[in-house]
C-alpha cells in the first residue's frame, strides 16, 4: 500500500517541501545519490571505475516546467561528457537521459526534447561514450521508443530501456532485440494504471523473465537492471543457454544499493553497471527508491521518529 502512496507524493511539490527540508532526509539522501556538484560526483565515479565497476551518469532533472530549464540540463550532460572524456573509459561510461529533463512534457515536447538531447549524443559519441533514453511514465513510452529510433539512425549504440510492468513490453523487446541494439530491461519504477500495467509484483516478475527471454534469444545487447537475486540467476543461466558470453551482455545496478551483490558479480567476471545520480534535484528519484523498498520508508520514518 505503502508504494503507491510514495510513488504519488514524488509527484507533490508540498511533500516535495516538506520532505527536502527534513534534517534527516540528508543522510538517507547521501546514500543513493552520489553528490549535488559535479566535483564530489567525479570522485565516486573514479572511485567505482578503479574497481572494475562501469557506470551509467543521471543528472537529476526530472518533470521541467521551463525551456531554459531543458536547456540548463543538456548543457548539464556537454559538461559531463567533457568531464569525462579524460578519463578515456570510452563505453564504460554512459549517460542516461531522461526526456522529460530535455523537455518531452512541455508544449511541442517531443520535437523539443529530440532537438536538445541530439548535441548530447553527439558530444558523447565523440568521446567514445554511449547514452541511454531511461523510460519514464507509459504516456511517454511512444515518443521516447520514437526519439530512440531517430536517434539510432546516426547513433545506433544508443541504449533503450523497457519496463516489464507494461503489457506491450514483451512486444516491444522483440522489435528491439536487433543486432548492435542495446536494451535495458527494469522492471518499472512509476505508479501506471491497470488498463496499461501489471499491478501484482508476481505478474511483473514473471513478465520480467518473458522479456529477459526475448533479449537473450534475440541479436542485441541486454543489459539486466535489477536488483533481484532471482532474476540476475535467470539472466545468467538463460546467458549460458544462449551461449552469450559474458561480455555480450550486462548487469546494472543503482549507485548505493546491494552493493555485495555489484562486488559479487563483478568478481565472477560479469559486467557490472552502476546507474550514478547526482545533482540537486534528487526529490523524485529518492522518493521512488523509498517506495521500492517498505524497509528503506521505516528507516527513513524511524529517524524522524527519533530524532
Ligand atoms: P525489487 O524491487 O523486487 O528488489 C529486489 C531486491 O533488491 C530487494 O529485495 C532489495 O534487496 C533490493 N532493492 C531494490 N530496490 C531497492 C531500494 N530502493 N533500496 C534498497 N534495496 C532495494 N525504472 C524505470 O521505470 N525507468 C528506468 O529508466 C529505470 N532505470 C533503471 C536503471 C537501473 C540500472 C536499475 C537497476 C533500475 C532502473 N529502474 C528504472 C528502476 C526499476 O524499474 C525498479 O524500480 C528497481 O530496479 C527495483 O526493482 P528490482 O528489479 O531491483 O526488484
Amino acid at each position: 500500500m505503502l508504494g503507491p502512496v510514495l510513488l504519488a507524493a514524488s509527484r507533490s511539490d508540498a511533500i516535495r517541501r516538506i520532505v527536502s527540508a527534513a534534517p534527516v532526509t540528508r543522510p538517507m539522501v547521501d546514500r543513493f545519490v552520489a553528490g549535488e556538484r559535479l566535483d564530489q560526483t567525479m570522485s565516486v565515479i573514479r572511485g567505482l571505475t578503479g574497481r572494475g565497476l562501469d557506470v551509467t551518469m543521471d543528472f537529476l532533472g526530472e518533470d521541467i516546467t521551463d525551456p531554459s530549464e531543458a536547456l540548463r540540463n543538456r548543457d548539464a550532460y556537454l559538461g559531463l561528457t567533457d568531464a569525462l572524456a579524460p578519463l578515456n573509459l570510452g563505453a564504460r561510461t554512459e549517460m542516461s537521459i531522461k526526456l522529460s529533463a530535455f523537455g518531452q512534457a512541455l508544449a511541442g515536447g517531443h520535437d523539443l526534447a529530440l532537438a536538445n538531447v541530439t548535441p548530447v549524443v553527439e558530444a558523447a559519441a565523440e568521446a567514445g561514450m554511449n547514452v541511454a533514453l531511461d523510460m519514464e511514465d507509459h504516456t511517454t513510452t511512444d515518443s521516447t521508443l520514437a526519439i530512440l529510433t531517430e536517434l539510432r539512425k546516426r547513433f545506433p549504440q544508443t541504449g533503450a530501456v523497457v519496463q516489464s510492468y507494461l503489457f506491450r513490453t514483451e512486444e516491444d523487446c522483440h522489435a528491439l532485440a536487433t543486432e548492435g541494439s542495446r536494451v535495458r530491461l527494469v522492471k518499472g519504477a512509476y505508479k501506471e494504471p491497470a488498463d496499461v500495467a501489471f499491478q501484482d509484483k508476481r505478474e511483473v516478475d514473471k513478465a520480467y523473465v518473458r522479456c529477459l527471454k526475448v533479449l537473450m534469444a534475440g541479436d542485441g545487447y541486454p543489459m539486466i537492471g535489477s536488483h533481484d537475486p532471482r532474476l540476475v540467476a535467470i539472466a545468467q543461466e538463460l546467458g549460458r543457454q544462449h551461449g552469450r558470453k559474458l561480455d555480450e551482455y550486462e548487469f546494472q545496478m543503482l549507485f548505493g544499493i546491494r552493493v555485495a551483490e555489484q562486488e559479487r558479480l563483478l568478481a565472477e567476471g560479469h559486467q557490472m553497471r552502476i546507474y550514478v545520480p547526482y545533482g540537486t534535484d534528487w526529490y523524485g528519484y529518492f522518493m521512488r527508491r523509498l517506495a521500492e523498498r517498505p524497509a528503506n520508508m521505516a528507516f527513513f520514518l524511524r529517524s524522524l521518529v527519533s530524532r
